[in-house]
């Protein structure tokens, strides 16, 4: 049957659900930066970023994060609950970095005396605003409440995969996450969406400081695919030593 699209982004397209308030989230190989100026596809990526997502949003439900995840479908996709997404990227910082150094002049690789967040406007054409919550609650884009669940949240997302990470030999710089209103129990609630993987997060190997995340395409610093496998094999989602017949890492069942 063809699925029905509701959604395409750069890196993911979102399609009609089987049931009532649920939709299929499916990753893309397509990466793309510095507001689609650079683009490329990178063979496996999606299913990369499908498999780490789901492990992740598997941990933070376990710790009771609220989110959209459901269950992974298949290879490239996965089934969420369906959200009124909040047009907000929002960044939390542990180490400075990438916009941050620029706009401040913020000597990079400086940690950080606390996690910082921020938030950014989601609009494509007015390439991502940083804005600020006064802005946020003055033009309407979350109110009071949904900014303080979100900005909680955030902060225990940042502690548990600080934490995570760091048990990998992994240091996690930074990363982005999108939140969105569900309504339940007659309420409205504010849950984890979107995904979380190296497209979206600074990851840097502890020791060597070796960057395994999409600033390696950003930045054109090598193959962006390599550190994506690193970061799966650490989590233990794939075999890199395994090569399947078209000299792919295999994946480890889930
Ligand atoms: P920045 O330093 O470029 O502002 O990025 C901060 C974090 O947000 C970094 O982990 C990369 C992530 N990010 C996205 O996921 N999507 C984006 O469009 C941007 C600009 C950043």
């Amino acid at each position: 049957m063809k699925k029905s699209k509701i959604y395409e982004g750069k890196a993911k397209i979102l399609y009609k659900g089987p049931e009532q308030g649920t939709l299929i989230q499916h990753f893309k190989d397509d990466a793309t930066a510095n507001n689609n100026e650079k683009m490329e596809i990178f063979e496996g990526k999606g299913v990369i970023n499908n498999r780490i997502s789901e492990h992740i949003f598997t941990l933070l439900s376990a710790i009771d994060i609220p989110n959209h995840f459901i269950k992974r479908l298949n290879m490239r996709e996965q089934l969420i609950h369906e959200v009124d997404i909040i047009p907000l990227e929002v960044v939390i910082r542990n180490v400075a970095t990438g916009s941050l150094t620029k706009r401040l002049g913020i000597p990079d690789g400086e940690k950080l005396t606390r996690p910082l967040i921020e938030f950014y406007l989601k609009d494509d054409l007015l390439k991502d605003p940083i804005v600020s919550e006064e802005h946020i609650i003055t033009f309407g884009w979350a109110n009071q409440n949904e900014l303080d669940d979100i900005s909680s949240l955030a902060f225990r997302i940042n502690d548990f995969l600080v934490g995570y990470f760091s048990a990998l030999k992994i240091q996690l710089i930074d990363f982005k996450i999108e939140f969105g209103r569900i309504f339940k129990n007659e309420e409205v609630h504010v849950i984890l969406a979107d995904e979380i993987s190296p497209d979206s997060c600074r990851l840097w190997d502890f020791e060597t400081k070796l960057k395994m995340d999409k600033d390696v395409f950003r930045e054109s610093t090598g193959n962006l695919l390599d550190g994506y496998h690193e970061v799966a094999r650490r989590m233990g989602l794939i075999n890199i030593n395994e090569v399947s017949k078209n000299n792919k890492p295999t994946l480890i069942k889930g």
